[in-house]
């Protein structure tokens, strides 16, 4: 399947970024307007981290569904993709510093290394963050081989954050166990082609 050239790059490609955007809008407006229940700071924390996971998922599939479809142009939205996962995943991140701490950076220390799903979660963005910076095709270029080696941190860091998620889920795993088996397949999709070859 080949979607024609322009309606790829000035339709299929801003669509997907504004439908990317669209969650963060949704908590914007929620702040605005006072729409997020009775405790908003923690659905903002909760939906930031969710989208940031489903997003992150999502640029896993893009690999394995270019080629189920045959569309090569989908690996085209794997950056967009992966810096909106990233996005998703820094602004989760700052509510909780901000929403959750207030910035008490000595609390912030000490949560840290106090509660493994914290300190899970914290690894995983610091992971993901050279993943981020080298994105770009200058460093694509730059780093060659290296950049494909450095990129694969993708796979441990989704199993970080399905771990995170393990850690703080209560009662309702309905979420988690999609996710897990969601990145089950996906994971196992890519060893069976690695063994293939
Ligand atoms: C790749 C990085 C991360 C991902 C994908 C991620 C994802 C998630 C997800 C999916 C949830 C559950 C949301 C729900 O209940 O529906 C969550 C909760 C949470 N995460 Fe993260 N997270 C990441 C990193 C972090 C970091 C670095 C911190 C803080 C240092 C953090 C703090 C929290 C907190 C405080 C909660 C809510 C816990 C609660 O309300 O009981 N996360 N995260």
């Amino acid at each position: 399947m080949q979607i024609p050239e322009p309606y790829f790059t000035r339709l299929f490609k801003p669509v997907l970024f504004i439908l990317l955007l669209l969650p963060a809008l949704y908590y914007a407006y929620g702040i605005w307007q006072d729409t997020l229940g009775a405790n908003p700071l923690e659905a903002i924390i909760r939906g930031l981290g969710d989208w940031g996971l489903r997003i992150l998922l999502l640029t896993l599939l893009v690999s394995p569904l270019r080629r189920i479809i045959n569309c090569p142009q989908l690996l085209r939205t794997r950056r967009m993709l992966g810096l909106y996962a990233y996005f998703y995943v820094v602004l989760h991140l700052l509510g909780y510093l901000w929403f959750d701490q207030f910035f008490d950076w000595e609390e912030i220390w000490f949560d840290i290394l106090e509660r493994p799903f914290i300190t899970i979660g914290m690894a995983a963005v610091i992971l993901l963050t050279p993943l981020a910076v080298t994105s770009t095709k200058g460093m694509i270029r730059r780093l060659g081989k290296n950049w494909k080696r450095l990129h694969s941190l993708v796979y441990p860091i989704s199993i970080l954050a399905i771990i995170h998620f393990w850690m703080m889920v209560k009662l309702d795993i309905r979420e988690p166990v999609i996710y897990s088996i969601l990145l089950a397949i996906l994971l196992s999709e890519r060893l069976y082609r690695k063994i293939k070859t």
